[in-house]
């Protein structure tokens, strides 16, 4: 391919040149565009724009791949404990067992959390949904580590990513067991990392807690799944947050309010209230996949699609066969995991989804996991939160490393031309 493009505006030939990724990805490098043609490109929702270069996440959607620095999702879901993917991805490599422990250890030291933090909890109502409580939270965080405002050193920045690290898995515990009506913990020391989450998230108050390998297993799986995505919605986020220098818990907040939207993140809630209520209206799919085709009903079928994947979700094949075994080894049988798999067998026969490459996305089954496993549906996206914090400090990381601009993209304005003031007993 022709590493140069060529753009004709007016009666002007101009070339720019073209990158190649390591994938054989192309961009037409047009950041000199405005200089010499003074005109800009419009691309609504960014679907033909790249915003950065990065070494992080490769996802081809046309053939449904998806890997972490090189390693595919597949094996890492199967093989891999989620703070290795999290140290893979933030720092590139796969860790042995000395820095794993290493890091481990660094962020055990730091998982405490100000008790004052509590007070800022327990002023929210609890109807309050929890990822408003939890973007507040973390950027409240800033205020009790002041020492994670500047990062300017190496050091700085490994001190503000493993204290987040530490700290955003008690919160999310916090919220859970306020929500519940439980008391606030801060877990087990001497446990693994998803092992205490999974502790702070369901011990009882009042027995002993014995650890469900099953439980365990699936929330690690799980986590790892939403661990990074490329360029989403909340990670863009993440990143144009951080490019003005704004904080790493400051632009994580950010991204945890990015990722509430219904159609990111909120969707694995959605997804479930929608399930729930075919269910009560009798089960009927056809009914609603008719809803999702009609154009005036703003009914869309939650879990499916996706910006980038025009074909399945690879996440999404994970989830579906680990929400068989959990339900299985739980010995939980529930009619919405059957709902959900005609649903997917009528829109993968159907024109309407098959023309659009409508497939499951990471949300279709994954509610069906935390369901049984007791998560409320609100408590849905939080899960997706604290899976994809590991990917927004790695993208995070490498934008500030890169240092790369701060982001301020243009906009063709539409709006009145110019106007003399007109006076208020004139108007
Ligand atoms: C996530 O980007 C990421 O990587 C995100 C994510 C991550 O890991 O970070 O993968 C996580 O956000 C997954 C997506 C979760 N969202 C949902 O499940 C919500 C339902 N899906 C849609 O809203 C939609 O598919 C999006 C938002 C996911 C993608 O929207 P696009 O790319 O902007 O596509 P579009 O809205 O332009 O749709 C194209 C066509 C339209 O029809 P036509 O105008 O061509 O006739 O497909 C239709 C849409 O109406 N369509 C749907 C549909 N999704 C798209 N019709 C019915 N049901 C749907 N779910």
């Amino acid at each position: 391919m022709n590493n140069k493009a060529n753009l004709n505006v007016g009666n002007q030939n101009y070339e720019f040149e073209c990158i190649k990724g390591s994938e054989d990805e192309v961009a037409i490098d047009i950041s000199s565009l405005r200089g010499k043609t003074n005109v800009i490109t419009i691309d609504p929702g960014f679907k033909n724009t790249g915003s950065c270069k990065s070494a992080i996440t490769f996802l081809d959607g046309e053939k449904g791949i998806l890997r972490y620095r090189g390693y595919s999702i597949e094996d890492l879901a199967e093989k891999a404990d989620f703070l290795e993917v999290a140290y893979l991805l933030i720092f590139g490599n796969l860790p042995n067992q000395e820095k794993l422990d290493q890091f481990l250890f660094d962020i055990k030291e730091n998982s405490i959390v100000d008790e004052d933090l509590k007070k800022i909890l327990e002023s929210f109502p609890k109807s309050a949904h929890p990822m408003g409580v939890l973007s507040s939270l973390t950027s409240a965080l800033v205020s009790f580590n002041p020492s994670v405002s500047d990062l300017e050193s190496k050091e700085e920045m490994y001190n503000a990513i493993v204290k987040i690290l530490a700290k955003l898995p008690i919160i999310v515990a916090w919220v859970y067991r306020r929500a519940k009506g439980l008391p606030l913990d801060y877990g087990d020391y001497s446990l693994g990392y998803v092992e205490n989450i999974t502790k702070m998230m369901f011990k009882r108050p009042n027995k002993e807690y014995i650890q469900n390998d099953t439980i365990v297993s699936a929330i690690n799986k799980l986590l790892i799944l939403h661990a990074d995505h490329e360029q989403n919605c909340s990670t863009s986020t993440v990143r144009i947050v951080g490019s003005s220098h704004a904080g790493l818990f400051a632009s994580v907040s950010a991204g945890i309010s990015a990722l509430w939207g219904r159609l990111h993140g909120g969707a694995n809630q959605a997804v479930i209230e929608m399930l729930e209520a075919i269910e009560n209206d009798g089960g009927d799919t056809k009914k609603f996949m008719a809803k999702a085709k009609d154009k005036s009903d703003s009914f869309r079928l939650m879990g499916f699609g996706h910006r980038v994947y025009k074909n399945f979700d690879p996440r999404a094949k994970i989830i579906k066969v680990a929400a068989d075994e959990v339900l299985k080894e739980l010995g939980i049988t529930d009619p919405i995991l059957e709902i959900a798999k005609d649903l997917e067998k009528e829109a993968l026969a159907d024109p309407y989804f098959v023309d659009r490459k409508l497939y499951p996305n990471v949300d279709f089954y994954s509610g069906i996991i935390y369901k049984a496993l007791e998560i409320p549906n609100e408590m849905f996206t939080v899960m997706f939160a604290l899976g994809r914090l590991p990917g927004w400090i790695a993208q995070w990381k490498e934008m500030r490393e890169n240092k790369e601009p701060i982001g301020r993209p243009r906009q063709i304005y539409i709006g009145e031309k110019y106007r003399d003031f007109l006076d208020l007993d004139l108007r």
